[in-house]
C-alpha cells in the first residue's frame, strides 16, 4: 500500500518533468520504488486465476469469440478427488476450434488452460494441443490423479499417436507448449503409468511439476516420457518413487533443477545428439543416469551421443552413470562431469555388468570426461576416460554455494490481480492492426516499477522502439507478440531496436515472462531486441527472460509467409525480415532461459510446414561483459552467425542450438545483406552461416552445444557425405574459451580457429552427429 501512494503522487510530479522518464539514470519511469512486494493475502488464489481475462487471439477467424483462457471449471472439471474430470479437461483445451490432428501447426489459435486448486481425476490422456499452456494454481498445486484404471500413454500426451504409428504433430515441428505447477499422482495405478508424455521441440518448457509414484519394489511408474523431438527446456521438478523418474530421448535439450527421490533409475537415457543437465539432484536411487543405450558408430542405430553434467548433487545411489560396455579405442558416445558431489556413491561411473570406470564414495568429481579432447590448433583427439584440466568457471556466475547461477521462471505468486496493470485496459488494442506503439509507451512511463506489466494475450504493433525501462516486470499470456514495422526498421545501414530493455548504462531488475519479439516484414533495419540493462549490484540474474522467444516470420500476417516469401526467393527484398534478433550490448547482463531466436524456415500457418525464404543479418550477437547465463537457448537459419560473442565476457552458455539456413550457400553470406563491421565478425563463414564465432573475448564456458547443417541449397544430398556445411565453429585467439560437449551435423570441420579448419569431423562419430568431448585453448 505504502508503495502504491508514492507512485500514484510520482506519476503527478512525473508528467510534470518528464525528462525525468528518459535519463539515463535508467530508472526510466516516474515510480520512486520499485514494487518488492505483492499484496496478495495467504489465502487468496494464484493472481492469474481472477485478473481480468480479456486476451484476444488477433488473428483468429473469430477474435471476438474465441476464448483464449480457459478456467477449467467452467468447462465441467470438479476438481473433487472424485469425479472423473477428464473429458470436462479436454473440453476446456478443445474449446473454440484447436490444431489437433490433421492441423500440423497453427499460431491464431493460443490458449490457456488454467486449473484451480484441487485433485483432478483423469483417466485417459488429456491431450494438450498445439499453442497450449496447461498452467495450476502456483501457490497451492493442483493434482492430476491418474484414476485406478487410467489407461494410455500418460496423463498428458504432447503428440498421440494414432494407429499405425503416425501422430498428431511432426516430432522436430512440435512448438508452443507449457505444463506448469502441477503435481501428477500416479499412486493409485497398480499397472504402469506414465506422467507426461513430452515428444516436443523449441519454445516448449515443464516447470514446477511434482510426480508422485509408487515405492513399491518392481513397481512401473515412470514421471516422464520422451522419445523424439527437437528440444527444448524443461526444469523445477521433483520425480518422487517410480520405477524410472524421466525417460529422454529428444536431439538436444536443456534441463536445469531436477530432483529424483527413491527411483529405481532416475534418468533414463535411450538416444541423443547432445544434452546438458545442470543442478541435478538424486538420492537414493539405484541408478542416476542409465546410458545403457550409448555405444554409438557412424553406421549404427543412434544411441546416446553426449551428455554434460554440472553441478550434481548424489546420495545414498548405487551408480551415478552407467554405461554399457566400451569397445577399444572407438568413441563411446561423450559425457562430461562437473562439479558432482556424491555421498555415499559406490560407483560413479561404472558400465553395465562390467567394471567401474570411475570409483565414487564420499567425494567431489572436479572435471571428468569420456571422449576426444582437442587442444588450441592441435587436431589430433586424445581419447580420455578419465579426469581432465579444471573447467573454468569465472566466479561472477556462480551463487553462493559455487554452482552456476539458476533462477526460476517468476511467476509471483505473492501478487494479488490489484499488483498488475493490463495494457489493454490502458488503451493498447493488441489487434493485430492499431498502431500501439504511443499506448504501450504511456504503460511504461507510468507504471513500470510500480505494477506488473500484463500483456493480454494478442499481437501490439509497434511502429517506433518501445523501451522497456530497468526496474520493469513484464508477463504475457500465452506468448503475448509485440511485432515492430514500418518505415523505422527499413534501412539495414542504420539498424533500429523495436525493444529495448532498459537505457544503455542503466540497471535494475528486468523480468520478462511468456512474450514473444517479432517484426511484421519487411524490417531489414530491425533489431528485434536491444539489451542494455545490467544487474544491480549483488543481485544475480536480475535482469532476464523466461520462455520468452523470437519468432520472426512464419507466422500469420507477419508478411514473411509462404504467400510472400516462397523458397524461389521471388519475394526479393520483401523477405527481409529483421536485422539481428538479440543484441547484448556491453554494458548489460542477461539470465535467458528458453529463448528461441528463430528466422522461420517454414510457415506454421501453411499446413504441412511450407518451406519459405527469409532473411536476417545475424540470431544474438553478445558485446556484454557478463554476467551472462544462456540456459537453454536456441538461434537458427541467420545469414551470418547464429551467435556471435564479441569482445564479450564472464558467459554460461548451456545448452546452445543452431541451424544453418537452408538455402545457404546460395547465397554465399553476407549476401543479401552487406557487411556491417559494428554488427558482424571480422571473419564471415565461406558459405554458410557460423554457428558461433568468438572475437577478442575471454571467460566464456560452452557447456554442451549441437550445431547443424542439413541442406545444402535446399538439397539434403549433402548428408549422405555429411560435409553440407565446411566449418561452423570459429574462436580467434582469444584467451579462456573453452567448449565442451560440442556436436555438429553434416560439418566437415568440426572447430576452426582464425578461420581455419582444426577439428575433422572423421575422427568423432557419434551416431548421426559428431561430437568433441572438449576443447581448450591450451
Ligand atoms: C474408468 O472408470 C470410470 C469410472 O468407473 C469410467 O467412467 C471410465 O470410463 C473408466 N475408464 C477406462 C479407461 O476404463
Ligand atoms: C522416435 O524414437 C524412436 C525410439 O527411439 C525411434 O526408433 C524413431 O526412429 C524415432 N522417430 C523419429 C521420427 O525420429
Ligand atoms: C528447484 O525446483 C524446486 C521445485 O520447483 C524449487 O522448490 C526449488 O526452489 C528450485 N531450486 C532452484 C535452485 O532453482
Ligand atoms: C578428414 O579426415 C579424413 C580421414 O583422414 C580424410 O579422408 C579427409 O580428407 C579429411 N578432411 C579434410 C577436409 O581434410
Amino acid at each position: 500500500m505504502f508503495y502504491r501512494t508514492l507512485c500514484n503522487a510520482f506519476v503527478v510530479v512525473g508528467a510534470l518533468l518528464g525528462l525525468l522518464a528518459s535519463t539515463a539514470s535508467g530508472l526510466g519511469s516516474t515510480c520512486s520504488s520499485p514494487l518488492t512486494h505483492g499484496s496478495a493475502a495467504p489465502g487468496d488464489p494464484f493472481w492469474l486465476q481472477n485478473i481480468q481475462h480479456q486476451g484476444i487471439a488477433a488473428f483468429n477467424g473469430n477474435p471476438g469469440g474465441y476464448p483464449v483462457f480457459r478456467n477449467v471449471k467452467n468447462y465441467g472439471a470438479k476438481g473433487d478427488g472424485n469425479t472423473d474430470d477428464t473429458a470436462a479437461i479436454q473440453a476446456a483445451i478443445n474449446a473454440g476450434g484447436r490444431c489437433g490432428q490433421g492441423c500440423d501447426s497453427t499460431t491464431t489459435q493460443p490458449a490457456l488452460v488454467y486449473f484451480p486448486p484441487g485433485t483432478y481425476k483423469v483417466s485417459s490422456p488429456l491431450v494438450v494441443l498445439y499453442q497450449t499452456q496447461l498452467i495450476g494454481d502456483a501457490k497451492n498445486l493442483p493434482t492430476l490423479l491418474a484414476a485406478p484404471n487410467f489407461s494410455g500413454i500418460a496423463l498428458i500426451d504432447a503428440d498421440p499417436y494414432l494407429a499405425g504409428g503416425a501422430q498428431y504433430y511432426v516430432n522436430q515441428n512440435n512448438f508452443f507448449r507449457s505444463v506448469r505447477n502441477f503435481v501428477i499422482d500416479l499412486r493409485q495405478v497398480s499397472g504402469s503409468a506414465t506422467g507426461i508424455h513430452w515428444q516436443v521441440s523449441q519454445a516448449t518448457s515443464l516447470i514446477n511439476i511434482v510426480f508422485q509414484m509408487s515405492t513399491a519394489a518392481g513397481n512401473q511408474h515412470q514421471g516422464i516420457f520422451m522419445e523424439n523431438g527437437s528440444g527444448g527446456f524443461l526444469g523445477d521438478l521433483v520425480f518422487n518413487g517410480g520405477n524410472i523418474g524421466a525417460t529422454f530421448g529428444n536431439q538436444q535439450f536443456t534441463v536445469r533443477n531436477l530432483t529424483f527421490n527413491n527411483a529405481n533409475t532416475a534418468i533414463n537415457a535411450i538416444w541423443n545428439w547432445g544434452w546438458t543437465f545442470q543442478r541435478i539432484t538424486i538420492n537414493n536411487c539405484q541408478v542416476g543416469f542409465d546410458l545403457t543405450q550409448g555405444g554409438t558408430s557412424n553406421t549404427g542405430a543412434q544411441g546416446v551421443g553426449a551428455e554434460a553434467i554440472i553441478d550434481a548433487v548424489v546420495t545414498n545411489t548405487q551408480t551415478f552413470v552407467r554405461w554399457s560396455g566400451a569397445s577399444s579405442g572407438h568413441l563411446q558416445g561423450s559425457l562430461v562431469l562437473n562439479n558432482i558431489q556424491l555421498t555415499n556413491v559406490p560407483v560413479a561411473v561404472g558400465v553395465k555388468g562390467g567394471p567401474t570406470v570411475l570409483a565414487g564414495g564420499t567425494t567431489t568429481i572436479n572435471s571428468w570426461a569420456q571422449g576426444n579432447v582437442y587442444h588450441g590448433t592441435n587436431g589430433n583427439p586424445t581419447f580420455t576416460q578419465g579426469n581432465i584440466a579444471n573447467i573454468n568457471r569465472p566466479g561472477v556466475l556462480l551463487d553462493s554455494t559455487g554452482r552456476i547461477v539458476s533462477k526460476s521462471h517468476p511467476q509471483y505468486t505473492g501478487y494479488a490481480p490489484s499488483d498488475f496493470v493490463s495494457v489493454r485496459s490502458q488503451g493498447a488494442k493488441g489487434d493485430g492492426h492499431t498502431d500501439d506503439t504511443q499506448a504501450i509507451k504511456n504503460v511504461f512511463a507510468k507504471y513500470a516499477g510500480c505494477k506488473i506489466i500484463f500483456f493480454d494475450a494478442g499481437t501490439y504493433i509497434v511502429t517506433d522502439t518501445i523501451q522497456i525501462p530497468a526496474g520493469t516486470q513484464i508477463v504475457g499470456e500465452v506468448w503475448s507478440v509485440i511485432m515492430g514495422t514500418g518505415s523505422k526498421f527499413t534501412d539495414y545501414n542504420n539498424p533500429q531496436p523495436v525493444i529495448q530493455v532498459g537505457a544503455p548504462g542503466s540497471s535494475g531488475v528486468v523480468e520478462i515472462t511468456d512474450m514473444i519479439f517479432t517484426t511484421r516484414g519487411p524490417a531489414a533495419g530491425a533489431i528485434i531486441v536491444e539489451w542494455n540493462v545490467h544487474d544491480p549490484s549483488g543481485q544475480q540474474a536480475a535482469a532476464g527472460a523466461w520462455d520468452t522467444h523470437l519468432i520472426i516470420g512464419g507466422t500469420a500476417q507477419s508478411g514473411l509467409q509462404v504467400g510472400q516469401c516462397p523458397t524461389s526467393g521471388a519475394g526479393g527484398n520483401n523477405c527481409f525480415a529483421d536485422f539481428l534478433g538479440l543484441h547484448l550490448t556491453s554494458g548489460s547482463s542477461a539470465y535467458l532461459e528458453g529463448m528461441w531466436v528463430w528466422l522461420a524456415d517454414h510457415d506454421l500457418d501453411s499446413g504441412g510446414s511450407q518451406q519459405i525464404s527469409l532473411w536476417s543479418n545475424g540470431g544474438i550477437m553478445s558485446e556484454s561483459q557478463g554476467p551472462v547465463w544462456l540456459i537453454g537457448t536456441a538461434s537458427e537459419h541467420h545469414i551470418n552467425y547464429q551467435y556471435f560473442l564479441k569482445n564479450a565476457a564472464n558467459h554460461y552458455i548451456g545448452l546452445a542450438q543452431t541451424e544453418t539456413p537452408y538455402f545457404q550457400p546460395n547465397p554465399n553470406p553476407p549476401a543479401p545483406f552487406i557487411t556491417n563491421s559494428n554488427f558482424d565478425p571480422s571473419q564471415l563463414g565461406q558459405g554458410d552461416a557460423w554457428a558461433m564465432t568468438v572475437q577478442n573475448s575471454h571467460g566464456i564456458l560452452v557447456f554442451g552445444a549441437g550445431f547443424y547443417s542439413f541442406f545444402s541449397a535446399y538439397n539434403t544430398g549433402c548428408q549422405s557425405p555429411q560435409n553440407c556445411q565446411n566449418q561452423i565453429v570459429n574462436v580467434d585467439s582469444s584467451s579462456d574459451i573453452a567448449f565442451y560437449s560440442l556436436t555438429t551435423v553434416d560439418t566437415t570441420w568440426q572447430f576452426s580457429v582464425n578461420a581455419q579448419g582444426v577439428i575433422n569431423r572423421s575422427n568423432n562419430p557419434n551416431g548421426f552427429a559428431d561430437t568433441i568431448t572438449a576443447w581448450t585453448r591450451n
